[in-house]
């Protein structure tokens, strides 16, 4: 089954309205507003079905795809057979809690090491809490079982068991447990479990060199703490970094970089609001608390957290994915010297996301709940050898390229994609223009005395393509232009 996704424009401009009808500050310090985009050119394939909830996939170096069902199995995808592997432990199912994230070792090849975090509960009928364990995974099966981490006090409370799971450089595995619905008390308090990002070697001991280490009645595998929900954590390949990002209450969502020993804050600062809409705490920032690399208003709930390192998709390199559960689309979220500067929709209706993988074969994938898991396909158009001044083929690029930000009509949006009909930059400053089209643009600009602050990003057209649309965009809605732009001009700008 394939699931083509294409522009919707009408939905762009109600978005587009609808932020611009208050004071437009998008992806600023205060994030007022945000402006989210649809991608397109890409579609959906479908891996294989699963009606439950795939909470984890992973991949082995063949591509083949291991992935944790929360209700409590757990298989493995290959060559189009389903195998489910056996052995796994007893779990706690209640709410949030299930079996959650898989995690293998980087030195499987080796020790076939896998590790896994799921709800469990010592005493029947006293509520759980988040554990980590490690089996050896062959022929199918878990072998000698070994329960690393089991989070406490046990709660019957449903919610926040975290449970994401990564291993750094070093092979020290991080994990998550959420603040398990008591976040007056768990974040902040470091002699128990919950709203907490921990670190363990992977024999589960405890590193002698982490914050706690030393400090009367804390649990030592404690890395940071001051976190409400975190299901998202990737390590970040150039840096080598852990980053979450953590389900917020209402308006609180937050994107981290995880640092030794800090406290993100959750409850005392927050700028999250309860979902009541009464209030968590009136400080945003206090001393000694960590500010979020970026908070996302509306809420999106993150679920799941990726970063792109593939050359597969043109212009999404470098930037994140993370799934939004409320909005039902996995968001792509561009980031330049560690600030977000874009956000745009994929797969938007296709259900919930709750994990989102690059493969070693470079393709996206994505767990959506009750559906199964998908590939995310680009599919650029394949334009013609175009000859000067085909309006025509500079049109179809247009369409294809521009219009859901810069608008059929040209005219753009005001304060966040500037107008190209009539705009004094386009027609005054030639060689910038190309140069925006070929290289991106950002920073700010002014066109026609309207500032713009927005990103545009080089969209990967070659120097005929970029020379078409030029010549299109230069001599429409009024534009006159009586030079045309040639490829050799755009070679050599
Ligand atoms: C994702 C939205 C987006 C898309 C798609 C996009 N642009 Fe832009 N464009 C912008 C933004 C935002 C700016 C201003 C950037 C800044 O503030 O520094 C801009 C600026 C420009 C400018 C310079 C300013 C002006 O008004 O003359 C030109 C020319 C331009 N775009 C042309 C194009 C062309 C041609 C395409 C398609 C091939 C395109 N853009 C696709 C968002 C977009």
């Amino acid at each position: 089954m394939k699931n083509k996704f294409s522009i919707s424009i009408l939905l762009a401009i109600f978005i587009l309205n609808y932020s611009c009808g208050q004071d437009l500050k998008p992806l600023d310090q205060e994030n007022k507003n945000t402006i989210v985009t649809d991608e397109v050119d890409y579609e959906m394939e479908l891996v294989f079905e699963n009606e439950n909830i795939i909470w984890g996939i992973e991949f082995f170096d063949d591509n083949s795809i291991l992935a944790s069902v929360k209700s409590g199995s757990l298989f493995h995808y290959k060559n189009g057979i389903k195998t489910e592997i056996n052995g796994l432990p007893e779990i706690y199912f209640r709410g949030q809690g299930g079996l959650l994230d898989i995690a293998i070792h980087p030195d499987f090849k080796e020790n076939n090491l896998l590790y896994f975090s799921y709800a469990s509960e010592e005493n029947k009928g006293k509520g759980g809490n988040t554990t980590i364990a490690r089996a050896k995974l062959i022929d199918n099966s878990l072998t000698d079982l070994e329960v690393l981490y089991k989070g406490s006090p046990e709660t019957k409370k449903g919610q926040h068991f975290g449970g994401r799971l990564e291993f750094d450089n070093d092979n020290f595995l991080y994990f998550s447990i959420g603040d398990r619905g008591n976040r007056n008390v768990n974040p902040q308090d470091l002699t128990v479990d919950g709203g907490k990002i921990y670190r363990i070697k992977d024999d589960g001991t405890i590193p002698v060199d982490n914050p706690f280490y030393n400090s009367p009645n804390a649990k030592r595998a404690i890395y940071s703490y001051g976190h409400r929900n975190p299901q998202g954590m990737f390590k970040h390949p150039e840096t080598g970094e852990i980053w979450t990002n953590e389900h917020g209450p209402r308006g609180g969502d937050e994107i981290n970089i995880i640092q030794k020993g800090k406290n993100y804050g959750w409850p005392k600062i927050t700028y999250g609001i309860n979902y009541s809409g009464t209030t968590i705490t009136k400080d945003k920032s206090l001393p000694n608390m960590e500010q979020p690399l970026y908070y996302w208003l509306p809420s999106i709930a993150p679920s799941s957290f990726e970063y792109i390192s593939s050359e597969i998709y043109p212009n999404w390199k470098g930037s994140l994915l993370a799934g939004a559960l409320v909005f039902k689309y996995i968001e792509r979220i561009g980031i330049k010297n560690n600030k977000v500067i874009s956000r745009s929709k994929i797969a938007e209706d296709l259900g919930r996301p709750r994990d989102v993988k690059q493969g070693p074969d470079g393709y996206i994938y994505v767990s959506i709940e009750n559906k199964g898991v998908y590939k995310i396909i680009p599919s650029k158009k394949k334009i013609k050898v175009s000859k000067l001044n085909n309006h025509s083929i500079g049109k179809e690029l247009y369409e294809d390229f521009c219009v859901r930000c810069h608008m059929t009509d040209g005219k753009g949006v005001k304060g966040a994609y500037p107008p190209l009909a009539n705009a004094d930059y386009l027609l005054n400053k030639r060689i910038e223009s190309i140069k925006a089209v070929k290289y991106g643009l950002s920073g700010p600009i002014v066109v026609n005395g309207v500032n713009y602050n927005l990103n545009m990003e080089n969209m990967g057209l070659d120097s005929q393509e970029i020379a078409d649309v030029m010549n299109y965009i230069l001599n429409s809605w009024g534009n006159k232009s009586e030079k045309s732009v040639t490829e050799k001009e755009v070679d050599e700008v």
